[in-house]
C-alpha cells in the first residue's frame, strides 16, 4: 500500500493521491445510492449502501486510499445526543445545556450505536483491492465538542468559546467523554480493518494558543498515545485546519504520524515549523476542483513543487465539493501521475 509506506516513512513517486470528500454528491453514483437510503444518517447506518458510496469513487479513479463512509458528528449520536442534518443548513444537534446533559450521554451507548459503522469498515476493506489502503476516521474532540455545544455549524461557534472561559469543567467534560469515546471507536476501526486513522480536527483554528494546547493538542495525545499503545506501528493523520504558526506544536505534542495541511498554508512554512521526518497530506484549493484546465495543472505542479523532497500525500486543503464535474477529477489524477519528480 504506497500510502502506508509514505506514513512509514518511503518517499515515493508519484505521491499516493485520496480526496477528502471523495464519496459524495459530486458523483452521479453516490446520488443515486443517497436517494435510495433516504437520508444521509440513514445512509452512514446501512453498511452494505455505505461501503458501496465509500468503494464507488476507489472504482472510478483508483484513489490510493478509500476513506471510511460516515460523519465526524455519528460519535455524539451514538453516545445518544440527537442529530438531524437538515437540507442546505448542515448539521442540527440539540446543545448540551448543562452537566444533566452530558451526564445523560453514554460510552456503553456509543459502542452499541457505531457498530453499524465497525460493519461497513470490514466490508470495505473486504472489497477493496490489496494496494488500497483504508482510512478511518473520528472527529478530533474539540471540533465535535463545537457542534455538540452549539448545536450547529457556522465555524464561530460563539457558545463553545464562551464556555471555554466561562465555564471550563463543562467543555473539558465534554472533551473528556469524546476522548474515551473516540479512543473506543478508533480502535474498533482498526479491528475491524482499517489500515491507519485520521482526526478531523476541522475547528481547530478558532482557539487562541493556550486553549489550543489544552482542549487540541492534549486530547489529540491522549487519542494518538492510547491507539499506538494497543496497535503498535498503527499510523495516524492529525488535521488541525487553520491552526497556522502551531501546526509544529501540533505535531510534537500529539505524536500523529503525518499532518494534513488546509488549504491557506504554506508548504515552506509547515516544513520548517514540523520535526523532520513529519508527513504532510494535502493542501491543493479545492475551488481549483471546479476551475479545471491549466489552473488546476498549475495548481498540481506548485503543491507538487512545494512538498518536493518530503514524504507527501496528494489531497485538497479541505473537502470536494458538490459541484465539481467527476471529469475534473480524472483530469487532477493524470496531472498528478504525469508529473516529474
Ligand atoms: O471524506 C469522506 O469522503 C468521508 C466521509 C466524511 C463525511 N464527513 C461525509 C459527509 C468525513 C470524513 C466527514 C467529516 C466531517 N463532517 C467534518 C470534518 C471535515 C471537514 O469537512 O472539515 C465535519 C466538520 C463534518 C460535519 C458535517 N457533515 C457537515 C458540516 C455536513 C454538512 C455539509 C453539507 O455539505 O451539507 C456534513 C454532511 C456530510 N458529511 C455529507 C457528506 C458526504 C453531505 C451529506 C449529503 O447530503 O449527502
Amino acid at each position: 500500500m504506497k500510502l502506508i509506506n509514505v506514513l512509514k516513512g518511503e518517499a515515493v513517486w508519484p505521491p499516493p493521491a485520496w480526496l477528502m470528500r471523495q464519496a459524495g454528491r459530486y458523483l452521479p453514483e453516490y446520488r443515486e445510492v443517497r436517494a435510495q437510503a433516504g437520508d444521509f444518517l440513514k445512509l452512514c447506518m446501512n453498511p452494505e449502501l455505505a461501503a458501496e458510496v465509500t468503494l464507488q469513487p476507489i472504482r472510478r479513479y483508483g484513489f490510493d486510499a478509500a476513506i471510511l463512509f460516515s460523519d465526524i458528528l455519528i460519535l455524539p449520536w451514538a453516545l445518544g445526543q440527537g442529530l438531524r442534518f437538515a437540507e442546505g443548513e448542515g448539521p442540527l444537534l440539540p446543545p448540551i445545556m448543562n452537566r444533566a446533559d452530558l451526564a445523560a450521554l453514554s460510552l456503553e451507548r456509543g459502542v452499541t450505536g457505531t457498530a453499524a459503522i465497525l460493519d461497513t469498515v470490514s466490508r470495505v476493506r473486504a472489497g477493496l483491492p490489496a494496494e488500497t489502503a483504508l482510512i478511518g476516521f473520528a472527529g478530533g474532540p474539540f471540533t465535535v465538542a463545537c457542534y455538540m455545544l452549539d448545536g450547529k455549524g457556522g465555524g464561530e461557534f460563539p457558545r463553545t468559546r464562551m464556555l471555554a472561559y466561562e465555564d471550563p469543567a463543562l467543555v473539558e467534560g465534554v472533551i473528556e467523554l469524546l476522548v474515551e469515546g473516540t479512543i473506543a471507536y478508533l480502535q474498533g476501526q482498526v479491528e475491524a480493518g482499517a489500515d491507519c486513522v485520521m482526526l478531523f480536527e476541522s475547528w481547530a483554528g478558532i482557539l487562541p494558543a493556550s486553549q489550543f494546547r489544552k482542549l487540541v493538542i492534549e486530547p489529540n495525545r491522549r487519542i494518538v498515545a492510547a491507539l499506538k499503545s494497543r496497535t503498535p506501528g498503527l499510523k495516524v493523520i492529525g488535521f488541525p485546519r487553520l491552526s497556522g504558526l502551531l501546526v509544529g506544536d501540533y505535531v510534537r505534542g500529539t505524536g500523529v504520524d503525518a499532518v494534513g495541511l488546509d488549504t491557506v498554508t504554506d508548504p515552506a512554512a509547515a516544513i520548517a515549523a514540523c520535526p523532520a521526518g513529519t508527513v504532510f497530506q494535502g493542501n491543493l484549493d479545492p475551488l481549483l476542483m471546479r476551475v479545471g484546465g491549466e489552473a488546476l495543472r498549475h495548481g498540481v505542479a506548485e503543491v507538487l513543487k512545494g512538498f518536493r523532497g518530503q514524504k507527501h500525500i496528494f489531497n485538497l486543503g479541505h473537502g470536494i465539493t458538490p459541484d465539481v464535474k467527476p471529469e475534473t477529477v480524472g483530469e487532477l489524477m493524470e496531472y498528478i501521475s504525469a508529473s516529474s519528480p
